[in-house]
């Protein structure tokens, strides 16, 4: 069901970025879960956990009396994932299983599946999600998380030196079946998959002039991180262009001394119920 590998790797740089991207993009996050419904006592079905940052926003949402279900097919973001739990005191709350979910299966039914960018890498997500909504309850939340990177012109005024380096993102992704622009597709995926129309939000994070300075850390370390899957998919890149470690700090430089606004990629937040509740309820 999925791709051989995750695109960015493991590597302690790519959880470097992984920590700094759910930094800029958890209040987004935050916000679709709750609106989804997400409350205490719930049990949750967290896809593609990778470090377990979703996990833990859940954990928050459905308190001691509920509990989250992590699944993440590589140990490594599994052994940093509980450490990242214990340390936010959530170990009660949250497990991790090391599995890939194109074959996972648990005793008990959840109240919610949740999955951030996981199914931008799927090559079936609409099978996926078919498969994984039947571990919910009859009255079960779906709530995914997805984004879309390939707008063209994010710098205002424009940076040519930013503009550069990101319009290389999507490469890798379509080289490999990843799909960059997942998030306007998550309305047709859930309805493909025998979902409801899915209520669906968006947001755009702004990075630089009167941006989130996390923003700018997320984007600009990305652009650093983007060079292996670029190398890896074989995808030619211009003579001119660096990823030395200094990288991002030379593009913050630049965005701030020239006070340039960068567009982030916009989130996508989509939620549906399986079926509705009785009125009393
Ligand atoms: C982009 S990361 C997102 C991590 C996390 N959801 C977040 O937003 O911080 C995607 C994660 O999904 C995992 N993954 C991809 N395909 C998977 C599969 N078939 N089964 C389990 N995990 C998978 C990758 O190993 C990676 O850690």
């Amino acid at each position: 069901m999925a791709h051989s590998a995750y695109l960015l790797g493991h590597s302690d740089n790519e959880h470097q970025r992984l920590t700094l991207q759910n930094e800029a993009i958890s209040p987004f996050t935050e916000r679709t879960l709750r609106s989804a419904g997400v409350r205490p006592g719930m049990s949750v079905l967290d896809i593609g956990a990778g470090l377990g940052y979703v996990s833990l926003l859940a954990a928050g949402l459905v308190g001691p009396g509920g509990h989250v279900v992590g699944i993440e097919r590589d140990p490594g973001s599994v052994r940093k994932a509980w450490i990242l739990a214990q340390e936010a005191r959530l170990a009660d709350t949250v497990r991790y299983e090391v599995a890939d979910l194109a074959d996972f299966t648990w005793p008990e039914k959840f109240d919610v599946l949740v999955g951030r960018y996981i199914l931008m890498y799927l090559p079936d997500p609409v099978a996926a999600l078919r498969r994984l909504t039947a571990l919910l309850k009859p009255d079960g939340i779906v709530v995914m998380h997805e984004m879309d990177f390939t707008n063209t012109s994010p710098t205002r005024p424009p940076l040519p030196e930013w503009d550069e380096y990101y319009a290389l993102w999507p490469g890798p992704f379509l080289a490999t079946g990843a799909v960059p622009d997942f998030g306007p597709r998550l309305a047709r995926t859930f309805l493909d998959a025998g979902l409801r129309q899915p209520e669906v939000d968006t947001w755009t994070p702004v990075a630089g002039r009167s941006g989130d300075p996390a923003v700018l850390d997320w984007l600009s370390s990305t652009c650093r991180e983007i060079a292996t899957p670029l190398r890896n998919a074989g995808v030619p890149v211009p003579d001119h262009l660096r990823f030395d470690d200094a990288l991002p700090q030379r593009l913050r430089g630049l965005v701030l001394s020239r006070e340039v606004r960068v567009d982030g990629p916009t989130q996508f937040g989509a939620h549906a119920r399986l079926m509705s509740r009785a009125p009393h309820e």
